[in-house]
């Protein structure tokens, strides 16, 4: 009956299902990955209500898959080329990296997602600053300071509404995917002069602190 959906936009969900069909004929199931330079990345994502019906599902587990085989910890519709309000996240955690406050983020999926940062107890921001990458932009890294805690608001696959807090770096991971919603990269809020390539941010490895960085190239953490 998902043709008399009157949420179903029709044109999307057809070309949803052709990007599918063609990722399935190709046999990985693994979307590729649009670079930076596209402009479906530069342009602010449409809240999602509906417009692919019982296709959802399937779109999901292909991002699922795909976000998993890169190997990355999120990945947003628009970066697989659909101009929709959703990403999907998940990271195992590495519980030994203190600094960045790696706990494990279970599999899950945003729409129309929302973030506001969480004030220290003084009632001031608090602000992390560390290394992120992004799938999108392959091959480099560069320093974000970020809200070291956000309450995230928005929906899940279901339509249940989500308000939750997030600290460390879940937070830091639903960040960069809801600003990928609004037509941002990382490279919008990062140092510039922080910017490595993976095989440069070896030298810094397996240390997560990036104090040593900042000294040596030349960046704030601020
Ligand atoms: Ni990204």
């Amino acid at each position: 009956m998902t043709d008399v959906d009157p949420a179903v936009d029709p044109a999307l969900r057809d070309a949803v299902r052709d990007l599918l069909d063609v990722v399935e004929e190709r046999g990985d199931g693994v979307l590729p990955i649009v670079q930076a330079g596209d402009p479906v990345l530069r342009r602010p994502a449409n809240p999602y209500t509906g417009q692919l019906g019982d296709d959802l599902g399937r779109l999901l587990e292909t991002m699922r898959r795909t976000m998993r085989a890169a190997p990355g910890v999120g990945l947003a519709a628009p970066q697989v080329g659909i101009p929709l309000a959703i990403a999907v996240v998940e990271d195992a955690g590495a519980p030994v990296d203190a600094p960045r406050a790696r706990t494990p983020l279970p599999y899950r999926v945003l729409v129309n997602p929302r973030y506001e940062g969480v004030p220290g107890p003084d009632g001031e921001p608090v602000r992390v600053a560390f290394f992120e990458g992004c799938l999108s932009v392959s091959g480099w890294q560069a320093v974000v300071a970020r809200h070291r805690s956000v309450r995230l608001t928005g929906q899940d696959e279901t339509g249940a509404a989500l308000d939750e807090v997030l600290t460390g770096w879940p937070a830091r991971i639903v960040q960069h995917e809801t600003d990928h919603l609004a037509g941002e990269l990382y490279l919008d809020h990062a140092q510039p002069r922080s910017l490595s390539s993976n095989e440069n941010l070896a030298r810094w490895w397996p240390d997560p602190d990036p104090r040593a960085a900042a000294e040596t190239l030349g960046f704030a953490l601020g």
